[in-house]
This record gives C-alpha cells, structure tokens and sequence, in this order.
C-alpha cells in the first residue's frame, strides 16, 4: 500500500455527502442519535438502505442490532444537530429534536427525509459494521436544502 491512513481518510472525504441522525430507543426506551454521512441506498425493490457503523462506538450495542431504527436526512438548517449527536456520551436525542416514529423509532423534526427501517441484515465490514435496513415507512418535507458534508467540513448547495 503506497498511502497512509490519513491519506486515504483525506481521500475519501472528497466524495461529497448529505449528513444523516441515525435513530433507535435502547433498552430502557431511551431514544439515541448518531450522526452519520455513510448512508446509501441499496435496492428499489424490496426497498432497502445502509450505513456504516464503527466497531469501537460507545453506542455500538444500540446501533448494531435495533429491531427498528429511522435514518433522518438532515437540512441546512440542521449543522448544530448534526455536531450535537456527534460528541461521545451525547447521543440521547433532546424532547424537541424529535416525534415518534410509527414503528417506534425516533422521528427528528423538520428533517428533509426520514426512512422507518426494520433490521434487514449486518455485514462485517472491517473497521465498521454494514446495517441494511429495509424501509418501512417515509416522511419528507416539501421543500428545504439539505446539509453536505465534504473534505471534513460543512457545506450548502448554491
Ligand atoms: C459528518 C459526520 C459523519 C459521521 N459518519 C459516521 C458514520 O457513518 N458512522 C459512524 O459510525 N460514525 C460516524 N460519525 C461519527 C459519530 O457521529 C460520532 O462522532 C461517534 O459515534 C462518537 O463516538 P461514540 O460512538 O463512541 O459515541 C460521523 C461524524 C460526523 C461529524
């Protein structure tokens, strides 16, 4: 290998992405969020997605293995939310950032898109676990722009 970890995560943070909260309730109901960009939609039908999770995540346990979890994509107006659920041992979500979901899962308010999943299948992925969800249910916004992520810095549409 010609390249150092530092170079590859460099390279990698050069394919622009939206900026998601994951979501699930543990097992005292608790509900939880974690900022994600490794979201990817995987098959129309059945309707399924993904995202990457780290394997030395405190939260690792909750994220891992929810029977369901919503995956909601956040808008430009969200960047404190999404550095909020970032920090370690800050990922029980606020009352006011979210409803809940249909399916139990929490529901983050005013996001572009939100995607009920139930657990589909986990993939070891290296360093990360792959979480397939199947898509259950969805709740969009009309409108609103949404927030990028990009050589490790936010960004907006213009
Ligand atoms: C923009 C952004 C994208 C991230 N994407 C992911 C991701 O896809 N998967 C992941 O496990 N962590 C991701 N993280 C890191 C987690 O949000 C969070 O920082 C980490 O889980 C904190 O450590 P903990 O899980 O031990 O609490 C991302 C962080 C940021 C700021």
């Amino acid at each position: 290998m010609d390249f150092d970890s530092r170079e590859l995560r460099n390279a990698l943070g050069r394919f622009a992405t939206g900026v998601c909260l994951i979501t699930a309730v543990d097992e005292q109901q608790r509900p939880l969020a974690m900022t994600a960009n490794s979201f990817s939609s995987v098959s129309l039908d059945p309707p399924l997605v993904l995202w990457s999770l780290q394997n030395n995540s405190d939260v690792y346990d909750v994220f891992a293995a929810p029977r369901y979890f919503a995956i909601n994509i956040l808008s430009s107006e969200q960047q404190d939310h999404s550095n909020q659920y970032a920090k370690k041992g800050e990922h029980e979500l606020a009352s006011e950032h979210y409803l809940p979901g249909k399916y139990g899962a929490p529901i983050i308010r005013d996001a572009l898109v939100s995607f009920e999943c139930e657990l589909h299948t986990t993939h070891e992925g290296g360093d990360h676990l792959i979480i397939v969800g199947r898509v259950l249910d969805l709740q969009q916004r009309p409108d609103g722009e949404p927030l990028l992520f990009f050589s490790g810095g936010y960004r907006e549409l213009r």
